[in-house]
């Protein structure tokens, strides 16, 4: 680590304290403060994920860096302020929830700052960095990892506040990416730790499509997958909140679906099945995602019920599966 990283990297944690020191104590917190209360997280998880509030007033934050003694020309260089066309230092989260972003060792090296309204961007992440690449972190993995390691399984969420309403409700070994599809670098950090990856991702249309470019990297890191599926217009944080704990884990976890479940289920999406030649398509694609199976009695098993599903011989299929096979090797 050079020398500018150190110091940025003492900054966010100095930074970490003083937005969550705000968030709790300051009198122009109260609506950031109330926000949170209202989507239901309890000052246990304020604190355990030393959630902050980055003050309106945009002095305060580099007044504060200076009196610890930083460089502002330097958190300017590092990206942990801005500077705007009157060559004035600010903030550039001001008026955000401050969500740190901790490293496998529990060190602040970025932040996600959520806006209080329908402001847009909804989400600000910190700039790319050498202390921070997104693309090869997974949010709260450092909180997660012993969880993780005794569950025998990981849950990928998309966003910060799925990650932290499970963890509320006593599901620790959550993990999230940061705003983008996961990378080979984040499937094989989990694939490290453990086998079984279940993906719960957004119901809507963006979260599923999410589900089957995860599933693919998460398999190709050697994880044996399983996909969770939502009711489409809510997420895991909204799901939690709408049927409890219990239901989210029996419903959702323990009856996600393996990887050729989910791309039956995923492909009848886009094909229209009354017609026979999206048939014979949809029948092609599976059978090549079957290929793609490794024990053979699994393989029997979705050939069955695609052999079911269009009134064909299971051994046809089977067949065409292990041609398909053949090729692949
Ligand atoms: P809430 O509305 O606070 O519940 O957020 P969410 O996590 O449900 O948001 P959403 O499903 O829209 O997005 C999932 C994740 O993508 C977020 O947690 C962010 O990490 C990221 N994200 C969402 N919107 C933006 C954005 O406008 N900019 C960036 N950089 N990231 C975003
Ligand atoms: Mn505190
Ligand atoms: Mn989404
Ligand atoms: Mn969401
Ligand atoms: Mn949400």
């Amino acid at each position: 680590v050079n020398h500018q990283d150190q110091d940025s990297l003492m900054a966010y944690q100095w930074l970490t304290k003083f937005y969550h020191h705000i968030l709790e104590h300051a009198k122009e917190s109260k609506h950031a403060k109330d926000y949170l209360y209202n989507r239901g997280l309890n000052d246990e998880m304020i604190e355990r994920f030393q959630i902050g509030f980055s003050p309106e007033v945009q002095e305060l934050t580099p007044q504060f860096l200076e009196k610890k003694g930083f460089n502002l020309q330097q958190m300017v260089q590092s990206g942990l302020l801005m500077r705007n066309d009157h060559n004035k230092v600010y903030d550039r989260f001001r008026g955000r929830i401050i969500f740190p972003i901790r490293n496998h060792l529990g060190k602040t090296v970025g932040f996600g700052g959520r806006a209080l309204g329908d402001d847009e961007p909804k989400y600000l992440n910190s700039s790319e960095s050498s202390l921070f690449q997104k693309g090869k972190m997974l949010f709260n993995f450092d909180l997660a990892r012993s969880a993780i390691k005794k569950e025998k399984q990981a849950i990928l969420f998309e966003g910060y506040m799925d990650v932290i309403s499970a963890f509320q409700v006593g599901i620790e070994n959550g993990v999230a990416t940061l705003g983008t599809s996961i990378t080979d670098t984040q499937a094989s950090l989990l694939k490290r730790y453990v086998d079984t990856v279940v993906i719960c991702y957004d119901g809507d249309h963006a979260g599923r499509e999410a589900s089957y470019q995860a599933a693919q990297r998460l398999k190709k890191a050697g994880c044996d997958v399983r996909i969770g599926i939502l009711p489409t217009q809510l997420d895991p944080d909204a799901y939690i909140k709408e049927y409890g704990a219990k239901r989210f884990k029996h419903e959702v976890i323990e009856a996600s679906s393996t990887y050729p479940a989910f791309t039956m289920f995923y492909f009848k999406g886009k094909y229209n099945l009354q017609v026979e030649a999206d048939q014979m398509a949809y029948i092609d694609q599976i059978t090549n995602e079957l290929a793609t199976v490794e024990r053979a009695i699994d393989r029997e098993h979705y050939a069955r019920e695609l052999a079911n599903q269009f009134n064909l011989s299971i051994e046809n299929i089977v067949e065409e599966i292990d041609k398909k096979r053949s090729q692949n090797h």
